[in-house]
């Protein structure tokens, strides 16, 4: 499928580092209201510009155009490439507000084109997996869920000082007033709901803790670093997220059972370890012993944290592995592998492979827009929650998802991915 992206900023690299693994995706064209940013984008990728939005909007040789643009920018854009009959996959959160994203679905089916949205970590091998343990009944009956979304503190992290390869700088402010809630907590909320289906009552809290995140800026912007939300969902069972840029590093994902649990160490990763531990007394009782909890070695012997299961394969999890740092210096493969390895793996063109299979094959949506809808009001409620919280209903509701649709990439050699960057 011939694809276009308008908004070429930080997040625009992490989706470059694994186009190789797409070949069925051909880039046309970039834009960015950012005249220098397009430039410097467009050469680095050897990708042509667009002079205008315009000018993409009227290539007839574009199905669907990705928008990566800041998230204030979302409604329009969206709204102006489906009005012109592209196909649009949109960065999250849809819009930040819902009667807009609701808009955006009614422009889609009016120009008889399809919207999607990110995140599309549900189609990682990681929660393939966990899904998979689940389907297997593994644990019994799904019963409660613990997402933890804390993303280091922001404050003392530097990232002024962060660049993506291509040279944007990372996006310090405009994170610090959209909130970690807008930024994170949808990467959790697709798989949750793909698994549990919809949410019939939101209980969530949210609060800015951390004052001067950033020099320039005001002590506190009036967004939350902090948000919790109890989700009890119309199948009975109940999950707890919680987001922060406040406390160190936590990803984990945790299915509880009946009869035990399935753990994920991280939904940025897309191949992190899954775990599976049966309960039984002797495990249960294991746990309570201090020296056990401490010196994990021994304490895996009792099968404290369960065992570790072979990962479900995407095929598109070539993408993430095939990643890799071919050029420059050891020490320049080594931090590469390093980054790949350890801090993350992500295939963030996985969504819009997706995307383009449904469209092109006519195959039933997996993320149906009721679905995205339902994950984007989730969304701007637990961000709205505020210090007194909220207990409430939301008023989008969508049919429960089947099983994870086992994606194809498209057959034909991949591009290699130096070949698309400038020389
Ligand atoms: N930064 C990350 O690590 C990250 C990760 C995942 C998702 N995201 C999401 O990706 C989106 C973009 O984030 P980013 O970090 O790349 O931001 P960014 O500020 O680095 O880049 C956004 C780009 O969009 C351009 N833009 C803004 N309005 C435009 C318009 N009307 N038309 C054309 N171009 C426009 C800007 O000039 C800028 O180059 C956001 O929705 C964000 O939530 C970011």
């Amino acid at each position: 499928m011939n694809i276009a992206f308008v908004g070429c900023g930080f997040v625009f690299d992490i989706y470059m580092r694994t186009i190789a693994a797409h070949p069925q995706l051909v880039v046309k064209g970039l834009y960015d209201i950012n005249a220098s940013r397009l430039k410097q984008v467009s050469d680095y990728y050897n990708f042509p510009a667009y002079a205008s939005y315009e000018e993409l909007l009227a290539d007839d040789s574009v199905a669907l155009i990705v928008n990566l643009t800041n998230i204030h920018a979302h409604f329009e854009v969206s709204k102006r490439a489906l009005e012109a009959g592209k196909h649009v996959y949109s960065e999250k959160p849809l819009t930040k507000q819902l009667d807009q994203s609701l808009e955006l679905f009614e422009v889609a089916a009016a120009n008889n084109v399809e919207l999607y949205a990110a995140p599309c970590n549900l189609y990682s091998d990681t929660v393939r997996t966990m899904f998979k343990a689940v389907e297997d009944g593994a644990i019994g009956k799904p019963l409660l869920i613990y997402a933890e979304l804390d993303d280091n503190p922001i404050h003392i992290m530097d990232f002024e000082s962060v660049r993506s390869p291509s040279g944007a700088p990372w996006p310090l402010k405009e994170e610090i007033y959209e909130g970690c809630t807008f930024e994170h907590v949808g990467y959790h909320l697709v798989w949750i709901c793909a698994l549990l289906g919809p949410v019939e009552y939101v209980t969530a809290f949210s609060d800015e803790l951390i004052k001067n995140k950033m020099a320039g800026l005001p002590p506190k912007v009036g967004t939350p670093d902090f948000s919790v939300a109890c989700l009890s969902f119309a199948n009975g069972a109940t999950a707890r997220v919680t987001c922060s840029v406040v406390a160190a590093r936590d990803h984990r994902m945790r299915i509880i059972g009946d009869e035990g649990e399935v753990s994920g160490d991280s939904y940025r990763q897309y191949q992190s370890p899954v775990y599976l531990e049966r309960f039984s007394k002797r495990v249960l009782n294991a746990r309570k012993f201090y020296t056990l909890r401490k010196w994990t070695g021994l304490g895996s012997l009792l099968g404290i944290g369960g065992k570790r299961l072979k990962l479900v394969r995407n095929p598109f999890s070539a993408a993430v592995e095939g990643n890799r740092q071919k050029t420059g210096s050891f020490k320049t493969k080594m931090v590469e592998w390093l980054r790949r390895k350890e801090v993350y793996a992500q295939d963030k063109l996985t969504g819009i492979a997706e995307a383009a299979r449904e469209i092109e094959t006519g195959a039933p949506r997996y993320l149906s827009p009721e679905f995205l809808a339902h994950i984007n009001e989730l969304t701007l409620m637990i961000q709205g929650a505020g210090r007194q919280g909220i207990a409430t209903r939301p008023v989008t509701t969508f049919e429960p998802l089947g099983p994870i649709p086992n994606t194809q990439p498209a057959p034909g050699p991949a591009p290699t991915y130096k070949s698309l960057r400038a020389s």
